[in-house]
C-alpha cells in the first residue's frame, strides 16, 4: 500500500492513542499464567500484540476482544497446553523473546516461526540464558528464528544481561516465575521495567536495586484489571510533527509516562522544546498523563551511551528532527538499529538521501547535519512500522507530495496512524 502525504501548514487538536505496544504484550503473557480472569483496557490495537494474542489462544488460553478491551481467562502457572500447532510470531520480535521464557518452563515442545523480517533477527541471546535455566532450544544456523523449544524444569541463574534489552530480560524473568529458587538479571543499561511492574502488580516476588533484578520463583500470580496506557513510542511522532511544523499546538492525553520510557520527552527538552506534562496519575504501578506540545525552534545534539536505550525506538523519528535542527544530530551507541525489524541507521538514512538530507551512517549511529531542507520524494517503509510513520512525519515538512512504499507497515504497532495524522494536519 502508497500514502501520499501532503506538507503541512499546522498540527494542532487533543488525541488520545491507542495502547503501549510493550505493556500489551506483557500484561497477554501474564495474565495466561495468573489464575483467573484479567481485563485489559486499551490494549495495543496493532498486529505485533495480536500475534501474542494468537499465541496464548494456541496454547489453550481463552482470550475475548471487546474493540480494545482483551479478556484472559488465566490458568495459573502450570495451565498452558500444548499447542497443535507452530506459534506464530509475526513480525513480533517482543512475542517470540518474552514468550519463550514462559515456554522453556513448560513439559511440552514448542515451534515458533516469524516472518522474514523477525526469521533475521538474532535469538541468541535468549537461547543462551534459558538454555543455562536447563531447557533446550535449537534455532536455524546462526541462532535465527523458527525456534524449536523443548521445555524443562528450570534452574534459577544469576545472569548478566551482555545487551541492554528489556526483551531478553524479561524472557530471562518469565522462565524465573518457573525456575525452583531465587533468579537474579544483572542489567548493563537500565531499560524500560513494564515486565518489573507487572509482576509485581500480580503478585510476583520481585525486587529491584538499581540494575539488578532479584525474582522468586513459582509465585501465585493473580488476574485483574489492568489498563493499558497511551504508547509514548507512537506519541513520538505527533510529538515531532508539532514541534517542527510552525504554528503547532497539540494536546496527547492518558500518555504512558514510566521513566524508563519518556528519555525521549527529557532529551527534547533539553533541545528547547516546549512540552508540559500535565494530571499525572499511577495507574497499575505505571504512571500516565497528558503531554502539551508548541512548535519550537531546535537545536539538535548528541543521543549517546544510557540515553540511546532509554529511547532506541525513537531515534528513527529524531533523525528527521536532527535534520531539521539548528545544530543537527549525533546518534552514538546504537548499533542495537542494525537487529530492529529493518537495519534502522541502513533505512534511515537511505530515506534521508532521497529527501535531499546530507547524512551519514556509522556502525554504531549517525551523523546528520542541520538546518536542512526536506525534499518532496519516493520514499520506503522497507516493511519497518517505525520507518513508515518517521518518513510520514518528515513529509509534512516536504516541499511537495511525498509517497511512502509500504505504509500499511505502520499497522504492526499502530493501525490508526494515518487516520490520526490526516485528522491533526487538516
Ligand atoms: C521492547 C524492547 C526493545 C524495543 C522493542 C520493544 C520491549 O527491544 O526496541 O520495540 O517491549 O521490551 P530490545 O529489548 O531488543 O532492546
Amino acid at each position: 500500500m502508497q500514502e501520499r502525504i501532503s506538507p503541512a501548514t499546522r498540527i494542532s487538536g487533543e488525541i488520545c492513542l491507542p495502547g503501549d505496544k510493550s505493556i500489551s504484550h506483557r500484561y497477554a503473557m501474564l495474565a495466561a499464567i495468573a489464575e483467573g480472569e484479567s481485563r485489559i483496557h486499551n490494549y495495543s490495537t496493532g498486529a505485533d500484540c495480536h500475534s501474542t494474542l494468537g499465541c496464548v489462544r494456541s496454547l489453550g488460553i481463552a482470550v475475548h476482544e471487546q474493540g480494545s478491551d482483551v479478556t484472559i481467562c488465566g490458568q495459573g502457572l502450570d495451565g498452558l497446553k500444548p499447542p497443535a500447532g507452530v506459534l506464530d510470531a509475526g513480525n513480533s520480535g517482543s512475542t517470540m523473546r518474552m514468550l519463550s521464557g514462559i515456554l522453556a518452563a513448560q513439559p511440552f515442545t514448542s515451534r515458533m516461526v516469524g516472518d522474514e523480517s523477525l526469521s533475521r533477527r538474532p535469538m541468541g541471546r535468549i537461547i543462551k540464558p534459558l538454555s543455562e535455566m536447563g531447557a533446550s532450544i535449537s534455532a536455524r544456523e546462526g541462532g535465527f528464528p523458527p525456534l524449536e523449544i523443548r521445555g524443562a524444569k528450570l534452574r534459577p541463574i544469576d545472569y548478566t544481561l551482555p545487551v541492554a534489552s528489556a526483551q531478553v530480560k524479561s524472557c530471562v524473568l518469565f522462565a524465573a516465575l518457573y525456575a525452583g529458587g531465587t533468579t537474579v538479571v544483572r542489567e548493563p543499561v537500565r531499560s524500560r521495567d513494564h515486565t518489573e511492574i507487572a509482576l509485581r502488580e500480580l503478585g510476583a516476588g520481585i525486587r529491584v536495586e538499581r540494575r539488578v533484578i532479584t525474582v522468586e520463583g513459582r509465585p501465585r500470580l493473580t488476574g485483574r484489571e489492568l489498563f493499558v496506557p497511551s504508547d509514548i513510542s507512537s506519541a513520538a511522532f505527533f510529538l515531532v510533527a508539532a514541534l517542527l511544523v510552525p504554528g503547532s499546538e497539540l494536546v496527547l492525553r492518558g500518555v504512558g509516562l514510566n521513566p524508563t520510557r519518556s528519555t525521549l520527552l527529557d532529551v527534547l527538552a533539553s533541545m528547547g522544546a516546549s512540552i508540559r506534562i500535565l494530571d499525572v496519575e499511577e495507574r497499575n504501578g505505571e504512571l500516565v498523563g497528558k503531554i502539551l506540545v508548541k512548535s519550537s525552534d531546535m537545536r539538535g545534539g548528541v543521543i549517546e551511551k544510557e540515553t540511546t536505550a532509554g529511547l532506541i525506538d525513537e531515534i528513527p523519528v529524531l533523525a528527521i528532527l536532527g535534520a531539521a535542527s539548528r545544530e543537527g544530530l549525533l546518534v552514538r551507541d546504537a548499533g542495537e538499529l542494525r537487529v530492529k525489524e529493518t537495519d534502522r541507521i541502513a533505512t534511515v538514512t537511505e530515506n534521508l538521501k532521497r529527501m535531499g538530507i546530507r547524512c551519514e551512517g556509522t556502525p554504531d549511529g549517525m551523523r546528520i547535519p542541520g538546518r536542512q531542507r526536506f525534499r518532496a520524494a519516493g520514499l520506503d517503509s522497507f516493511g519497518d512500522h517505525r520507518i513508515a510513520m518517521a518518513f510520514s512525519i518528515a513529509a509534512l515538512l516536504a516541499d511537495g507530495v511525498c509517497e511512502i512504499r509500504g505504509a500499511d507497515a505502520a499497522s504492526v504497532s499502530f493501525p490508526e496512524f494515518f487516520g490520526i495524522l490526516r485528522q491533526v494536519a487538516a
